[in-house]
């Protein structure tokens, strides 16, 4: 197993909002105010071309992250360990390995950044996650995470202050829209929540404030019961360019996919508990889609209220994400999982997150990334494998497999054709990016279902 500790030069003034991050705790507003004008400094070096009013947004929007975590700290300890946790999608529900393929038929214009190489595979983990700061029983309303990390991936980092790249992150929630427009709405509303008012900006009766709209975004949100992670369709909510075309992204489960409920809902990790159950002997699998903008249509970049419609931008697969058989539940897994680090701008190539939200999130989650990393003294490594840090592992880790039964790689389709009409490459012929499943299983671990399994599906929190 090999891992890099993220050396890369960080642009310095990024380090600064370490700095603020270990000091805020009983600051005055003067303090904040010094603060907040270092920050937007912070923001002016990275080069990005912002307006003073967003440099301002961007700021506050750390600062209160921060607040957040402290808050979400607090409310979460002493029942869930004493620990700093992500201030959104506090919760993981698994998190698993899982092979990122780029399809064959991807059209032209797609094929930039990681998904350049028709039939290129990836090695990938996958977060599952509940939405909320605090930790919940899984049978709370919220909204649900799926957060994937490609790994090995080539090209030129777009964000350098994350690291050297090889790696690429996508995340997604389970709604097609935001409960803020954009990062001036975001940062009021932070404000508030981070001092646990979950409706204040939403509608207040003192000082008279009404954003409607939002709210009822806010309460979609956060009104979804789940059975499995696998069964639901995930959105990156915002959009992206990718080469020339601007995106959004989503994933959904593929065709014909079906996963059996079997376990008790009342239990409080009942969704860790199902999804080791589906994967003990069974694989589930994704298809990840792009939906192209289209400009005639209402298709705002810096309103994340507005829901692309998909009868306006049809989503079109253009790659596929195979989870394999497997055993996840160990506490060297977890461990791992809570000092993973996603970020949207944690890519390469031509790939490039728009709109305000998104320009903002560069600074955020890498802001409270590290915060939570230093108060809980845990390192930061950006994985480049399926082995665990320590473990002494062979490529196929975890993994219940021999070879992957289904479903079939998209290369045995005999139907597929491109739909602009190209020349198909097959994705099976080279084999220089194929995963070798040919070992034997290895050591998976405690099997789901077990009183080893069981505990540990209780004891992680
Ligand atoms: C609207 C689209 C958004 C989606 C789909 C989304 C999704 C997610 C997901 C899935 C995670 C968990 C990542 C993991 O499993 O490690 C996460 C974490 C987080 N999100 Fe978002 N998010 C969105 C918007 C935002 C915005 C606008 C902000 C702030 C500007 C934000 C701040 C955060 C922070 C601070 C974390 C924790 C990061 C860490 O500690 O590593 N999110 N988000």
């Amino acid at each position: 197993m090999s891992y890099t500790l993220l050396t890369t030069v960080k642009i310095s003034a990024l380090a600064f909002t370490f700095f603020c991050a270990a000091s805020f705790a009983d600051q005055d507003h003067e303090h904040r105010r010094e603060s907040l004008r270092a920050l937007d400094a912070s923001i002016q070096q990275l080069g990005m071309d912002v307006s003073s009013a967003e440099r301002d947004a961007i700021a506050s929007a750390m600062l209160a992250g921060l607040d957040v975590s402290r808050a979400a700290q607090q409310q979460n300890s002493p029942r869930y360990g004493d620990r700093f946790r992500r201030d959104a999608h506090a919760k993981a529900t698994g998190c698993l390995r899982a092979e990122f393929e780029v399809n064959g038929d991807i059209p032209n214009q797609f094929r930039h950044s990681v998904f350049a190489n028709p039939g290129r595979r990836y090695q990938a983990w996958i977060r599952f996650s509940n939405g909320d700061m605090l930790v919940q029983t899984d049978g709370e309303k919220d909204a649900r995470g799926m957060a994937i990390k490609l790994m090995g991936v080539n090209g030129t980092p777009l964000a350098p202050e994350l690291g050297a790249g090889g790696t690429q992150d996508f995340l997604m929630a389970n709604n097609q829209a935001f409960f803020n427009r954009n990062i001036h709405d975001y940062a009021e509303n932070m404000q508030h929540l981070a001092r646990l008012d979950r409706s204040g900006w939403f509608f207040s009766l003192w000082p008279p404030r009404l954003h409607l709209k939002q709210l009822v975004r806010a309460a979609q949100t956060v009104s979804s019961t789940i059975d499995t992670p696998l069964q639901e369709r995930y959105f990156s909510i915002l959009p992206y360019r990718l080469g020339e075309t601007e995106i959004k992204f989503a994933s959904r489960p593929c065709a014909g996919a079906d996963y059996p409920i079997t376990v008790d809902q009342s239990d409080e990790n009942f969704l860790t508990a199902q999804l080791a159950d589906n994967l003990q002997s069974a694989s589930a699998c994704f298809d990840f889609v792009v939906q192209p903008r289209n400009t005639d249509a209402n298709t705002p970049l810096d309103d994340a209220t507005v829901i692309w419609e998909e009868k306006d931008s049809p989503f079109i697969p253009i790659a596929r994400i195979h989870i394999p058989p497997q055993t996840f539940t160990s506490e060297a897994q977890w461990e791992f999982c809570e000092n993973l680090s996603m970020n949207p701008w944690r890519g390469v190539g031509e790939w490039e997150p728009l709109g305000s939200l998104n320009r903002a999130r560069r600074l955020v989650y890498h802001a409270v990334s590290e915060f939570r990393h230093t108060s809980n003294n845990a390192p930061q490594q950006e994985p480049e494998g399926w082995c665990l840090p320590g473990e002494v592992c062979t490529p196929q880790q975890g993994l219940n497999i021999v070879k992957p039964t289904w479903p079939l790689p998209r290369c045995f389709d005999a139907l597929a054709r491109s739909v602009d009409g190209q020349v198909l490459d097959s994705q099976c012929a080279d084999d220089s990016y194929a995963i070798d499943f040919s070992a034997q299983k290895v050591e998976a671990g405690a099997a789901p279902g077990s009183s080893a399994a069981t505990k540990s599906i209780q004891s992680h929190y």
